[in-house]
């Protein structure tokens, strides 16, 4: 069941890497400089999230999954060129939002049962609420 949950995280968290690592490219027009850099920079934070995650996984006997199955994003088959920053941003903020709530429900699972995972888990979920933050505030005009 750990397993199983730690899979599940790892496979969301290789998701985002390929997600900022598109936007990353594709981010253009005025401004996109600042985007571009915090697309890159959230890219290689949520890679060092899939590889921690991975490690602990194997560290409890499991074996890190990194076949995505349905978690597959759409985008990644998508011409995403001429999509505006705003646009980029908002599904970044959305899909933050969904990791960090993931992580919150997940965080009391592991609370008795690994303490060390707990701690683990808490660590990335401060990462993307820094994420978040900073989208929201290249939001904010
Ligand atoms: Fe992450």
């Amino acid at each position: 069941m750990c397993l199983t949950l730690l899979n599940a995280a790892l496979a969301t968290e290789v998701v985002c890497v390929r997600r900022y690592t598109r936007h990353a490219l594709c981010a253009a027009g005025p401004g996109a400089e600042a985007v571009k850099a915090a697309f890159g920079r959230h890219a290689r934070e949520e890679q060092g999230h899939a590889l921690r995650l991975a490690e602990r996984i194997q560290q409890l006997g499991g074996r890190p999954d990194f076949n995505l199955g349905g978690l597959m994003s759409s985008g990644d088959t998508h011409d995403e060129e001429g999509r505006t920053l705003v646009e980029l941003l908002r599904e970044n903020l959305a899909a933050e939002r969904v990791v960090i709530e993931t992580y919150r429900e997940l965080i009391p699972y592991f609370e008795e049962r690994d303490p060390t995972t707990r701690r683990l888990l808490e660590e990335l979920l401060d990462e993307e609420e820094a994420h978040a933050k900073a989208l929201h505030t290249l939001l904010e005009p």
